[in-house]
Formats: C-alpha cells, structure tokens, sequence
C-alpha cells in the first residue's frame, strides 16, 4: 500500500527555510509515499487547560486527526536559542492532551535546518526528548541538520537548490517509510 506522510512546520514567516524544505519534500519522496502539510501551528491557541477543559479547539483536533490517519510525521524546524521554537512547543502541548494521543506509535522524522554551522542539532535533541514523552517512534538516522543553509538555498525563489541536501532527504523519507512498515507491517504486505 502506498504511505502517507505528513509535515509539520515549526516557523511562521513567510520566507522560512524551514517552509521552503518542507514544500520541497513532496517532490523528494520515493515513489509510492505522498507528503501532505499539516496546518499552521500560528492557528492554536497558548495552552491553558481551563480552555481544554471547555472542548479542545478545532484547529488541534483536525491537526490530531491528520496525524492519526498518517503513516509518519515529518516536523521541520528552526532552533531557536538552542531549543525549539515556543509556536512548535505549544502545538506539541496541545497535542498531546487529545485522545487518543495522535504521536503514540507514530512513526516521526525530524528536520532541522538553520543559517549556521550545526543545522539546529541541539533544537533536534530538545525535541527528541519531548517525543520520548508522547511515545513517538523518531527516526534515529540519518539526521537531517541542514547548516550554512545560505549556500543551500535560493532565497529570491524560495528554493533549496543544493542537490546533495535533496538527495539525503529523499533518503531520509525512505528510512521513515521503513520505519512506518515496522510499525504497522499489514503496511508493507501488498506493496
Ligand atoms: C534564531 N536563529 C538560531 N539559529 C541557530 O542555529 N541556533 C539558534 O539557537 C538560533 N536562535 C534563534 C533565535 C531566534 C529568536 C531567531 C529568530 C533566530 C537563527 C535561525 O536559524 C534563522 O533565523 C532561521 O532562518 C530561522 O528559520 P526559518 O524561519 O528560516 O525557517
């Protein structure tokens, strides 16, 4: 059976790297697996559990839908001061408080990407950390910390121009689908 994946961003702005990855990973993929955006994290509201206890809003409960119904979740981020960015930490807050909570069991890749030398690794390493919490299944390799991101990128066009970064991340999105066939192997029998 074919998989599908989807994408969660964890920037805002308009001409984000991060952004411009992640609507480049459709094109990336292997054949036979389809990338699909999740909403914006922007469209949550700040956590409060007296507004979860009113009903959870809708914007968080079709984003757990979506990652309930996926084979894997790609989050591609920016760091921010070394960990990750506050919009992103508030998505995964309200995430994890749906039932049944949509990151158990699920098969997660992170991608990090960031003008700097190391690619947002410490941002990867705080986020690994809080999916170890929600039960997620991450990736372990390989990595995707994509560094010194201006000579990777076309920033007039918004794209990401380096080939060997888009060869690694088609690889990346085929080691997520091996890991989702693990998980779910009903998955892989009529391939
Ligand atoms: C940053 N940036 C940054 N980069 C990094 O490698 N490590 C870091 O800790 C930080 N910290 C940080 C904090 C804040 C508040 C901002 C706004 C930026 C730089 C960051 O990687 C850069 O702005 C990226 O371009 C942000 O990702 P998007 O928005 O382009 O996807």
């Amino acid at each position: 059976a074919p998989l599908h994946f989807v994408t969660l961003l964890g920037s805002l702005r308009k001409g984000s790297l991060n952004g411009i990855v992640a609507r480049t990973l459709p094109e990336l993929a292997p054949e036979g697996i389809t990338i699909t955006p999740l909403g914006a994290v922007a469209e949550f509201p700040h956590y409060d559990q007296d507004v979860q206890e009113q009903g959870f809003p809708a914007p968080v409960l079709t984003m757990a839908e979506q990652i309930r119904a996926a084979d894997g979740l790609i989050i591609v981020t920016p760091e921010y001061n070394y960990s990750i960015p506050g919009v992103l930490k508030n998505a995964l807050d309200w995430l994890s408080r749906v039932t049944p909570q949509p990151l158990a069991r699920k098969a997660v890749a992170l991608q990090t990407v960031s003008p700097g030398a190391i690619g947002g690794a410490r941002a990867q390493y705080h986020l690994r950390q809080s999916l170890v919490f929600l039960d997620a299944f991450v990736l372990n390799r390989p990595e995707v910390m994509i560094g010194q991101a201006m000579s990777k990128f076309d920033t007039d066009r918004l794209e990401l121009t380096d080939q060997s970064t888009r060869a690694y991340l088609t690889r990346q999105i085929a080691a997520l689908a091996d890991l989702a066939h693990q998980i779910a192997p009903h998955k892989s029998e009529d391939v």
